[in-house]
């Protein structure tokens, strides 16, 4: 018999101290008992810290929000990036299946190459431009051999209250540049942080069929036009010019188009379209 109460859904959030770790235990929903580890509680590349925390317990699901997130960094640490991207994911899916519990871990828009020009779909194939792509897809895949109950969200360009994102770092560029220049030449969706953590929330209670999902926020933006949206809601008057991507270099290639088709998980939920400037609104009053 299993030791798990039926209907009770406690859920374990791994990488708590991230951005979506904390939008996640923000939130309250009836039913669900969510429990937080940050990296110093649990480093998910310690296997006895993992194995403790999950044998003989009654979570029903866990929510892995950690991850080696500095896509330019992974260039260069190639090695942590692995054993935290893939081989903890590896050894964590594992000891969910060993302990009855459904996994639910977050990927990445930058499992895809960008060459596409219209928004990817779940069984497009991954083609990962860096070491973070990469590492983020064979963790993905490294779920889906080892795991049927799993839930493998795709996501991207997070911002949130909380912790080092693009909105954030606009705020800080204008009180420090007399102008900026963003690049106009990356195409994707900004996803309010907050949003997301309901949306992967109400999946875990609508019990919605196993698998992979793309959710983002509706936009099919540049980061020149997020930028602009940013400095006009807080009325900030600074000049602001856009630039390709080969002006302004970095040691990671990212896609040149990386919006994600999110119809699936849409339908699933009937999620209303919401404009992606009330959700960046949202976030901003609670700076
Ligand atoms: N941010 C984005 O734009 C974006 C876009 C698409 C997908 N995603 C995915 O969304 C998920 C959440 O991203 P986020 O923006 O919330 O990232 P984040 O703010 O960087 O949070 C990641 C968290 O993971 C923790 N962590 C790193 N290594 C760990 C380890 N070995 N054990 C335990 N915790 C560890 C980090 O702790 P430390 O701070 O101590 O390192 C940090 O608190 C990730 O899977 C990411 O790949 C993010």
């Amino acid at each position: 018999m299993s030791s798990k109460m039926e209907g009770a859904i406690k859920i374990a959030v791994l990488g708590a101290a991230g951005q979506l770790g904390k939008s996640l235990l923000s939130q309250s929903v009836a039913g669900v008992e969510l429990s937080g580890f940050d990296r110093a509680q649990i480093d998910i590349c310690d296997k006895e810290q993992l194995e403790k925390l999950l044998t003989g317990k009654d979570y029903t699901h866990v929510i892995n929000c950690a991850a080696f997130t500095q896509v330019d960094l992974a260039e260069n640490q190639e090695d942590k990036a692995e054993a935290i991207n893939h081989k903890a994911v590896r050894h964590l899916a594992q000891l969910c299946k060993k302990n009855h519990i459904v996994l639910v871990h977050i990927s990445t828009d930058f499992v895809f190459d960008g060459k596409s020009n219209i928004p990817y779909v779940e069984t497009d194939k991954p083609k990962p431009l860096g070491v973070y792509g990469n590492t983020k897809w064979k963790g993905e895949m490294s779920i889906q051999s080892a795991l049927e109950k799993y839930y493998i969200f795709r996501t991207s360009w997070l911002y949130s209250v909380y912790g080092h994102n693009f909105v954030k770092t606009i705020l800080q560029l204008a009180e420090s540049q007399t102008k900026l220049e963003v690049v106009d030449d990356q195409i994707g969706s900004p996803t309010h942080a907050e949003n997301f953590a309901a949306v992967i929330l109400k999946s875990i209670q609508n019990q919605i069929p196993f698998g992979v999902y793309h959710y983002s926020d509706d936009a099919a933006i540049s980061w020149y036009d997020f930028a602009k949206e940013i400095l006009n809601q807080k009325q900030i008057l600074l000049p602001i010019y856009p630039i390709p991507s080969a002006q302004r270099p970095t040691a990671a290639i990212r896609p040149a188009y990386s919006v994600l088709n999110t119809k699936k998980i849409r339908d699933q939920l009937q999620l209303k379209s919401k404009p992606w400037q009330k959700s960046l609104h949202s976030m901003l009053i609670k700076l």
